[in-house]
């Protein structure tokens, strides 16, 4: 039994250390949720993350790796000019630092946005045409590849309610705002098949930990095998009357 003690501490080991690795990032959030913005729009950065009990705590927030002068859980840009494009980071009292998320400020008369640029199959697509000022447009047209793929006499979201491989590839929006006829700029669209994606996405800990269970089970299965067969040797030995071990010395 005392040959079975160490690998059960080595156990609790590794679950500690899997508990102390767990303290979570603090996550940040647009709203609205576009990471792709024009000059003029507003913009709140939202982050979430554990705060120690009985201490408001402060929020610390990062724009290209330099601090930002702003405790406060949310960071509010109300009309962004293209110094505000970057990467932003945020950390509240019990949380990691957040994954950087980036925002790009554009200089255009018209935008495509989409809540995220890739997803996977089966997701719902939306794209929106925003334009600068939220300036009234008509004939709005939304392109994919080159090929008009969805047309509006007036401006509205063109949503693709399940994505499919097919739907991968570059997009852009065309309209008229008073008698110009504006163009966004073109952006890739990735749609992931979705078979192959779960595999990847096992949290590593999740993995290490049955690795460790499945060398911790290996280790003591040998050892009881060894152990039992010593012990059959003895008996046998003991048995037959041989005394193997002393007949060296
Ligand atoms: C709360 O947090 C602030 C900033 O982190 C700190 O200066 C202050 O002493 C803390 N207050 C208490 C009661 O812990
Ligand atoms: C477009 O908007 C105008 C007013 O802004 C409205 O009269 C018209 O019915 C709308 N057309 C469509 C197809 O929604
Ligand atoms: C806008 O311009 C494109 C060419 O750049 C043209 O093909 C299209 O018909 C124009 N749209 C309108 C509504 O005039």
């Amino acid at each position: 039994m005392g040959q079975l003690l160490p690998p059960m501490s080595l156990l609790l080991l590794v679950a500690a250390g899997m508990r102390a690795a767990d303290l979570q990032k603090a996550k940040l959030l647009l709203d609205p949720i576009w990471d792709r913005v024009l000059r003029r729009d507003s913009v709140t950065l939202k982050c979430q993350g554990a705060h120690p009990t009985g201490n408001s705590s402060t929020t610390q927030w990062w724009h290209n790796d330099s601090l930002i002068p702003n405790e406060a859980p949310s960071y509010f840009i109300a009309a962004a000019e293209a110094p505000d494009s970057g990467e932003y980071r945020c950390q509240t009292g019990l949380s990691a630092l957040s994954d950087p998320v980036r925002l790009d400020v554009h200089t255009s008369w018209l935008l495509l946005q989409a809540p995220q640029w890739v997803f996977q199959e089966g997701d719902p697509i939306r794209l929106r045409c925003h334009s600068w000022m939220n300036r009234t447009m008509h004939k709005v047209q939304y392109f994919q590849n080159g090929i008009g793929r969805m047309f509006f006499h007036n401006n509205s979201e063109f949503h693709i309610p399940k994505a499919a491989l097919k739907h991968s590839g570059s997009y852009f929006c065309r309209g008229i705002i008073g008698t110009k006829n504006e163009s966004s700029e073109a952006v890739n669209i990735a749609v992931q098949a979705t078979s192959s994606i779960s595999a990847f996405f096992l949290p590593w800990h999740q993995v290490m930990f049955c690795l460790v269970m499945g060398l911790l089970f290996a280790v003591d299965t040998g050892l009881y095998f060894s152990v039992q067969r010593d012990l059959r040797r003895l008996v046998k030995d003991r048995r037959s009357g041989k005394v193997t071990w002393s007949q060296d010395s």
